[in-house]
């Protein structure tokens, strides 16, 4: 198959915009730019289309998909009864990068909520995205435009370097600007429950509802997956990643493994580099921001030609770096 390229410069390109609303309407999978990061969509009512989405991505079929929309009426067109706080929630974060799990309406597809009785539903804050689903008017569900296991793409060489010849087309934009994908919240229950932590922090959620719960591996995860992707391995890069506890020991496991003849690379924090000797350096940035938005585009571009083993710190957690860090540990081959 041959991948189009539909970018968008500067202007919003109607044509382009409608070619790719065209393609999606018909059952194609298109790949789209958002806030967060690239996502890979298709008509969330069509279950074959949502099929495509599961074989390009090599995605395992029980880890449900997102759904995106254009307005909070559509959003609301797609679930079924729930609890108050949410339009408070809608209005404050929305369009914004947040995911709310709701009860569905079963409106959608089967194999877009992997059998689930709920469906997680979001309005991305990107002109591109809006545009698009305007254009096209039909709930469009999208995964992240990875190949699964890989990190999540900011841009659309990203999308290209893991689908390109696997899907009808790219829409192409800017880099995403926030880096890490969005924060899913289950509003199904009394109080919201984090799924997945994002740029909206569970301090912002609470300053809008008050209580906040965040879903804690420790809570039997493994045995009962609140949100089925949390168990699957995430963002590898091409190189084992140890992830460094104590900042102090960093330069000491440099030293160790380059005794083992190893090029060692460290993915750390601008200012804790100045203070490093490594062969390499993937430089996250000074700001928590910076950092997110930094994050998997060097995770991409850790290569097996240019080091054995990479080594990273643990980041400053505020704001969206809490994000980063569990990121950064889901990709972890080893936390010492
Ligand atoms: O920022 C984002 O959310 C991006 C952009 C493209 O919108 N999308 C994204 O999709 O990250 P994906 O498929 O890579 O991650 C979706 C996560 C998975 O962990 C999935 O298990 C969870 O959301 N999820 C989706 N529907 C759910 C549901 N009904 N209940 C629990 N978790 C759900
Ligand atoms: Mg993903």
């Amino acid at each position: 198959m041959n991948t189009k390229r539909l970018i968008i410069k500067n202007k919003i390109d109607d044509d382009k915009i409608e070619e790719a609303a065209q393609l999606l309407r018909k059952g194609e999978v298109v790949a789209f730019p958002t806030e967060t990061v690239y996502g890979l969509g298709a008509d969330a009512t069509n279950e074959k289309a949502i099929d495509k989405i599961f074989k390009a991505k090599g995605r395992p079929s029980d880890n449900p998909l997102i759904v995106h929309i254009a307005t909070k009426e559509q959003l609301f067109g797609l679930v079924a009864n729930y609890p108050s706080y949410v339009e408070k929630l809608i209005d404050a974060f929305s369009p914004g990068p947040i995911t709310y799990v709701l009860n569905s309406n079963e409106k959608v597809a089967a194999n877009v909520t992997a059998g689930l009785e709920t469906i997680g539903v979001r309005i991305p804050d990107d002109q591109i995205a809006l545009a698009l689903l305007k254009a096209c008017a039909i709930p469009i569900a999208a995964p992240s435009a990875n190949v699964s296991g890989k990190p999540s793409p900011t841009t659309v060489d990203h999308v290209l370097e893991d689908l390109d010849g696997k899907i009808a087309a790219v829409l192409g934009g800017c880099e995403a600007e926030v880096g890490v994908e969005s924060t899913v919240v289950d509003c199904t229950g009394d109080i919201p429950l984090i799924l997945r932590l994002g740029k909206v922090t569970k301090k912002d959620i609470e300053k809008i509802v008050g209580k906040v719960q965040v879903f804690s591996s420790s809570q039997g995860e493994v045995k009962k997956p609140k949100s089925p992707g949390l168990k699957y391995k995430h963002y590898a890069p091409e190189v084992p990643l140890l992830l460094i506890e104590n900042s102090e020991n960093i330069q000491s496991v440099i030293n160790a493994e380059q005794k083992k003849n190893q090029r060692v690379g460290a993915l750390v924090s601008s200012q804790t580099a100045q203070k490093l000797k490594a062969d390499r350096f993937f430089l996250l940035g000074y700001k928590e921001e910076e950092m997110a938005s930094n994050l998997y585009k060097l995770l991409r571009s850790i290569k097996k030609q240019d080091v054995d083993i990479v080594v990273c710190e643990y980041l400053p957690v505020e704001h969206v770096g809490n994000a980063v860090m569990d990121r950064l540990k889901r990709a972890a081959t080893k936390i010492i």
